[in-house]
């Protein structure tokens, strides 16, 4: 039985003592031991987070990483980094950095590889465009995306891995997909990751759906067969959270 596993992605918003007020909020609402809680924040925000978040069960993860170890990368940040901060995940390959940091199939690769080689859990984003819903290649570009992410992962490793689906037409538009829609995509991301590596594999990773999910849907996507949880934006910054994470009470 795989456990849910719920994350904030709070892309580009909370200063440093706004993350710990939220923080501060959130900590006694969203202990539910059924669950892991991730909070994703910014990287100025972690080392705050962490020690605000400390005595609770919320795991704490970066929003981005560069695949390199040290040296002149202006503005970028280090496996390392993360992992003496106390970082435990971080998000690869989000929809945002592809779409506007241009980033591709072959750079999240090579991050995820770094992330394992450092013992980060990284939450490997995929998803498709409205366009590409409509021309029918949903499935195909998502397998695409997975197949390249996962070039030289283990299947041990796999095992650990988290994998986002995320519709981009369904980020920030307040439209979240249907969850039969959420579920047939990512039945066929864990059947995909069951041809890359074996069952055992496919059954033991987990996979998340994002894209305006709020407590209203989360109850419906995350009792579907293959989805463990959620990547969650704009109602990850509020009290709403904690009745995301709490969504079978
Ligand atoms: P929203 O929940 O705001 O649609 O964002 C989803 C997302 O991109 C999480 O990574």
């Amino acid at each position: 039985m795989r456990k849910k596993i719920i994350a904030g992605n709070w892309k580009m918003n909370k200063t440093p003592s706004e993350a710990v007020a939220l923080v501060e909020l959130l900590k006694p609402l969203v202990n539910n031991p059924d669950v892991d809680v991730v909070f994703c924040v910014p990287a100025i925000d972690i080392i705050p987070v962490i020690e605000a978040a400390k005595g609770s069960n919320i795991g704490v993860g970066a929003e981005n990483m560069y695949y390199e170890e040290s040296g002149a990368y202006t503005g970028e940040i280090s496996p390392d980094m993360l992992t003496d901060a106390g970082c435990s995940y971080v998000i690869l390959g989000h929809s945002e950095r592809r779409g506007y940091f241009a980033e591709t199939n072959e750079s999240v690769n090579k991050k995820v590889l770094k992330a394992f080689e450092h013992g980060l859990i990284p939450i490997i984003c995929c998803g498709e465009s409205l366009e590409q819903r409509e021309q029918g290649i949903t499935i195909d570009w998502i397998r695409q995306q997975v197949k390249i992410a996962f070039l030289g992962v283990s299947a041990d490793q796999t095992k650990t891995a988290i994998i986002a689906y995320e519709p981009i037409w369904a980020i920030g538009t307040g439209k979240t997909a249907t969850a039969d829609q959420a579920e047939e995509v990512c039945k066929a991301i864990r059947s995909c990751i069951g041809e890359i590596y074996d069952q055992e594999t496919a059954d033991a990773i987990r996979i998340q759906y994002g894209g305006s999910v709020n407590a209203k849907t989360a109850p419906e996507l995350f009792a579907m067969p293959d989805i463990d949880g959620g990547l969650v934006g704009g109602a990850a910054l509020k009290a709403e959270f904690a009745d995301i994470v709490n969504y079978k009470k």
